[in-house]
Formats: C-alpha cells, sequence, structure tokens
C-alpha cells in the first residue's frame, strides 16, 4: 500500500506492523477475512473442541473469522450461531442474530433460536478500547460475565467455553468461579494473539451442568 501526504509516526508504526504481520499474510492466503482465526485454530489444534460440536455459539462474531473456520472444522450437520452488534455476511449455514448480547431480550431470543443445548460456546467479544487499561479491562470482564452466564444456561454437559479477556486483575476471580462448573480451566495466549496485547483465552472444558434438567 502506498499513502502519500505525512503521516503521523504512531500511524506509519501501526502501517508497518501490519506489513510485517505473517498472521495477516497468512489470513489473505487462506481466505479467512481476519487474522483472528489463527487464535481459535491454535485454542482447536490443542483442544480439539469444534469437531465434535453439534451446536456452537460464535458471541462477537464480526467480521467473521472464527465462523469461517467453524464452517471449515464442525461437521456439516453442525449448527452455527453467531451473535455481533455489527452486521456482516457469515458463511453459508451460519444463522447471524444481530444486536447487542448484554441486551436480555436478545440473548432471550438467541435461547429461543437454539435447537436445544450447545456444545461450545466462543467469545472473541471485545469493547471498542479507549487505551485505558484499567477501563478496558473492567468492560471486557463485564462481556465474559454475560458470556459465561449464558453458557452455564445452555452448555450441554460436558460442554466447552472458550472466552476472552484483557488481563488485569479480575480475571483470577473469573477463573475461580469457572472452576466450579468445568473440570478443567485455563489461560491459553495463542502465539497469534500479540505478546505486547493484555489479550488472553480462558478455555473451560467439560461442564458440570448442575441444572436439573436440560432445555
Ligand atoms: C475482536 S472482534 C471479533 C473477531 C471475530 N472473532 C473474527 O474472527 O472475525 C470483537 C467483536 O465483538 C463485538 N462486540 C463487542 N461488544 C459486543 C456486544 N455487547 N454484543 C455483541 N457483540 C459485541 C464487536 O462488535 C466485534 O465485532
Amino acid at each position: 500500500m502506498k499513502i502519500s501526504g505525512k503521516m503521523s509516526l504512531s500511524s506509519r508504526m501501526w502501517l508497518d506492523r501490519r506489513e510485517r504481520d505473517p498472521y495477516l499474510k497468512k489470513a489473505r492466503t487462506d481466505g479467512y477475512c481476519s487474522r483472528a482465526a489463527y487464535k481459535l485454530m491454535e485454542i482447536d489444534d490443542k483442544f480439539h473442541l469444534i469437531k465434535r460440536a453439534k451446536s456452537i455459539v460464535d458471541l462477537g462474531a464480526a467480521p467473521g473469522s472464527w465462523c469461517q473456520l467453524f464452517s471449515r472444522r464442525a461437521e456439516k450437520t453442525s449448527q452455527i450461531t453467531a451473535v455481533d452488534l455489527r452486521n456482516f455476511q457469515p458463511p453459508d449455514g451460519v444463522l447471524l442474530v444481530t444486536g447487542d448480547f448484554e441486551d436480555d431480550d436478545l440473548r432471550q431470543a438467541l435461547i429461543n433460536r437454539l435447537n436445544g443445548a450447545v456444545d461450545l460456546v466462543a467469545s472473541d467479544m471485545a469493547p471498542t478500547t479507549l487505551g485505558h487499561p484499567r477501563t478496558d479491562h473492567l468492560r471486557i470482564m463485564r462481556l465474559a460475565e454475560a458470556a459465561y452466564s449464558f453458557a452455564q444456561d445452555t452448555l450441554a454437559r460436558g460442554g466447552n467455553f472458550i472466552v476472552k479477556i484483557f488481563q488485569g486483575g479480575d480475571e483470577k476471580c473469573f477463573l475461580d468461579s469457572l472452576k466450579n462448573n468445568f473440570h478443567k480451566v485455563l489461560f491459553f495466549k495463542p502465539k497469534s494473539s500479540r505478546s505486547e496485547s493484555s489479550e488472553i483465552y480462558i478455555v473451560a472444558l467439560d461442564f458440570k451442568a448442575h441444572r436439573e434438567f436440560d432445555f
């Protein structure tokens, strides 16, 4: 890309970093709409969660690279449901629900559209960052809590949950709470996640399902 005129140092550094980013180049070659696909790919290569999931919910799905990977790796008969504030063109067969996941009505509408319990809830939701680490941390933790609550309401026994957070202090408590409901819970920092970013994923495996009955 060639851009004329004066550019600030930070814009130039951002552009340089993009041009050198191997995951961006790879995403173009592999046909993914964003480099985020490789974060999920690393998680799935390690834990093998997608192939055996008959129902998957992708939270914070736009622009759609996780959806692409879900449709490539899941069985053709699996149900994939994507949610985002932003509208985008999902892969064939993926149901998109557009709206704010923090809205109770949207969550209820989503539950109504599911065909029974879910095997994998994956949240890559992130607020627009403000560059104030404490605020960004608290805002993503609120989204993570909403995703966790949804996972508890919808996951089948043995189901799995992936959630992105920005590290900032409150994640330890969150992890401890997840440990009450899943047999195994761990932090996972994909190599494709920039080392300077506070982003990290929590992978919670094998839901205990304390519910008296599955919906
Ligand atoms: C990092 S992007 C996700 C990238 C995506 N996983 C992919 O592979 O293309 C984070 C997404 O979270 C969405 N998001 C943030 N807050 C949300 C909310 N309250 N409800 C639904 N989506 C939200 C944003 O609109 C944004 O598209």
